[in-house]
């Protein structure tokens, strides 16, 4: 990336790409990149600086937008002023006459092959941001579409492709959560990328309050990229602004590449491991779709023994523990054991599951209120928003600005985590605010920040209807996703696939759900849900005393496989293989050092054609050898009738012919899963 200024202009992105010869000539880069002028035209195209400025007549949206503390718009413009190159690089600029400061942050990461990038305004005195981009960066001319990302409730993730034309896609997100609807990440593909090849930029904007994208073509052609906190989401006249990072790449693999540079980021730089990156992850088990609301400690008893039996490290207690929790009408934010349910607290039944060698995990919904509870009428005023607003699954956010509140919620969850050994946290956040504002999120952060500092072992999952608050600020402080609601494996199939461009194994909870999927209802073969549970952060979350003997055991070796192989398969790489079937999803998990591989291939459909298309795999060497196994031949139907080498045992076959001719699998139904690992010889 190569940052140029003409003068003491604000800088702008001159080149973002493949690495250039490091001897190449920065000034004359410069004076390469500058674009002609013709008819109708000023005489030299205005800067599309790191904050485009209005001020010198940029023809798009402006990177900076903001009134004097009397409403008075305000119209920057900057000068540099200093630089700092002790931590990445640091740019100044200011503006003498409106008392303004504008800095610039990067900072590279030459191992994730990410930048983070945050833009920090401080002003002499008080002004009202409406909006500040984080660093602005070109869009390639080479590319023909951008993919966005949307979704719902029991459907996140969904890819959208817009083609690039003059104007602006613009998504803001106003409901003061990141949301379902607008997960914060953009791949921008050139022409002919696709997931294993060709070139893609990727971006994602750290923040769980609802940002606001800009994908702008100009009238010259030119394009560029803002992200920021939704517009006017600071309330509040101030003196200091920043941005949420800005975390960009850019790959010659295909989206492949930005995909495993954001799930390294992930990983190994954004979350905080209590125990170390290297501590196994536990297989979960939650009682969420068991029991629901209807808690009996015999039956939980029971239930946690039958969990444990089939794998589980982990035993998550879900809502319904506290307050009069029985349906969810009510109780939210009286944190106290319902001693209806629990006359002894939950003491007895967390020995009991530490008994069985299991930790404990416990469900919270810090940020919410039910108007039906003895905080909201002791303090109605502590909830956010109108008292006629239109309530969320019956309940209220509290206002998290409001120390008090956060001290309150922070006193009830500290009683019970410093009363037992619990060493989760799921924290949902089931309903949108009334409207956007920053400082909710920054609330939600700092308590979330105290909990972690005094409960340091405790792990935290980010959960929101599932995976209504998924982004990089969020996961500074979490260590887990629940990505979905849905635990149909044919439905998660899809959203792992999609959200694995900005998500690692190593946070992504995926669970066996019933044999009848409780939102979809459809019937699934407990085969195909237990392997695409293994392809995340496994977890159970049925009634374990539905299964059948078959089930259960499917469910035991499925589970073991996944602890055998979760040691590597957490640091792994997840690449998205090009099927050329599309009733196949597939993906190849790859170790870092590319010693051995596990291919996910998924059958989300009937295919048109009768054989299976072979799979082509993706960065491999192309003259090692490679061990080929099919973990689960035996699955093979009696309808596959002929013998494709995979099906009789282990194949040596070389890198180049796995990526150019591909894996030949065996016939099968629609909704099953063909797992396949290899390893380098
Ligand atoms: C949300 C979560 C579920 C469950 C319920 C409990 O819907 O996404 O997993 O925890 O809340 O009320």
């Amino acid at each position: 990336m190569v940052l140029a200024a003409t003068g003491d202009r604000l800088p702008e992105v001159v080149y973002w790409g493949a690495p250039l010869p490091a001897e190449a000539d920065l000034a004359t880069l410069h004076a390469a990149a500058a674009i002609d002028v013709t008819g109708g035209m000023l005489d030299e195209n205005p800067d599309l600086s790191l904050s485009p400025e209005a001020v010198r007549t940029f023809p798009g949206q402006p990177g900076l937008i903001l009134r004097d503390e009397g409403g008075t718009p305000l119209l920057p413009k900057f000068r540099y002023a200093s630089e700092d190159a002790a931590d990445g690089l640091s740019l100044t600029y200011a503006d003498a006459e409106n008392g303004l400061r504008l800095t610039f942050r990067f900072r590279p990461d030459p191992s994730t092959r990410i930048v983070e990038a945050k833009t920090v305004l401080e002003a002499d005195r008080p002004v009202h941001l409406h909006w500040l981009a984080a660093p602005v960066l070109p869009a390639p001319q080479q590319s023909d579409e951008m993919i966005d990302v949307s979704g719902r409730w029991v459907g996140e993730f969904q890819l959208n492709r817009t083609a690039w034309s003059p104007g602006m896609r613009y998504r803001e997100n106003r409901t003061g959560r990141t949301g379902h609807e607008h997960f914060p990440g953009l791949l921008v593909p050139l022409r002919g990328a696709t997931n294993t090849q060709g070139e893609c930029y990727g971006f994602h904007y750290g923040w769980s309050g609802g940002h606001k994208m800009i994908a702008e073509e100009l009238p010259d052609g030119r394009r560029q990229i803002q992200w920021g906190h939704a517009a006017r989401m600071e309330t509040k006249p101030g003196t200091r602004f920043e941005s949420a990072t800005l975390y960009v790449t850019y790959s010659q693999y295909g989206l492949n590449g930005c995909a495993v540079a954001f799930q390294r980021h992930v990983r190994d730089r954004i979350v905080t491991w209590p125990k170390g990156a290297a501590h196994p992850r536990p297989v979960h088990y939650n009682c969420w779709e068991a029991v629901y609301f209807d808690h009996k400690l015999p039956v939980l008893k029971d239930i946690a023994e039958r969990a444990a039996d089939l794998g589980a490290e982990r035993f998550v207690l879900d809502d319904g523990w506290f307050g009069q929790r029985d349906d969810d009408t009510r109780s939210l934010s009286d944190w106290e054991v319902d001693p209806r349910k629990y006359p002894d607290g939950l003491g007895p039944l967390i020995d009991h599951v530490h008994g069985l060698g299991m930790t404990f995990g416990l469900w919270f919904e810090p940020e919410m209120i039910n108007p039906d509870s003895d905080i909201h009428r002791a303090h109605p005023d502590w909830a956010l928003g109108g008292e006629d607003q239109t309530l969320g699954r019956q309940q209220k956010a509290l206002n998290m600005a409001l120390p008090e509140v956060r001290d309150f919620i922070y006193d009830r969850m500290a009683a019970i985590l410093s009363r037992h050994a619990i060493d989760y946290v799921k924290w949902d956040h089931n309903r949108v605010l009334p409207m956007p504002d920053a400082d909710q999120t920054r609330g939600s952060y700092a308590l979330i920040d105290r909990l972690r500092t005094d409960f340091p072992q405790v792990e935290i999952e980010s959960c929101a209807s599932g995976g209504g608050r998924i982004d990089f600020g969020i996961l500074k402080r979490t260590q887990r996703v629940w990505l979905s609601d849905s635990n149909d494996a044919l439905e998660r199939l899809r959203i792992q696939h999609d959200g694995a461009l900005w998500l690692p194994l190593a946070v992504t909870g995926s669970h066996v759900g019933p044999r009848r999927c409780h939102t979809s209802g459809r019937v699934l073969d407990i085969a195909f849900r237990a392997w695409v549970a293994a392809q995340r952060h496994m977890g159970f979350e049925m009634d374990p005393r539905e299964l059948d003997d078959r089930e259960a055991r499917v469910l035991r070796d499925v589970a073991a496989w996944w602890k055998a192989n979760r040691d590597w398969m957490t640091s792994a790489d997840i690449h998205r293989l090009d099927s050329a079937d599309p009733a196949v999803l597939a993906e190849q998990q790859q170790a870092r050092d590319g010693s051995r591989f596990v291919c996910f291939a998924g059958k989300a459909a009937t295919s048109a054609q009768i054989a299976p298309r072979p799979l082509r795999l993706t960065a491999l060497e192309a003259d090692a050898t490679y061990r080929i196994e099919l973990v689960n031949r035996a699955d093979a139907p009696a309808l596959s009738r002929g013998m494709p080498l995979l099906k009789d045992g282990p194949v040596e076959l070389s890198g180049t012919w796995l990526m150019q001719h591909g894996l030949v699998l065996p016939w099968s139904f629609p909704e099953t899963m063909w797992v396949v690992e290899g390893r380098r010889l």
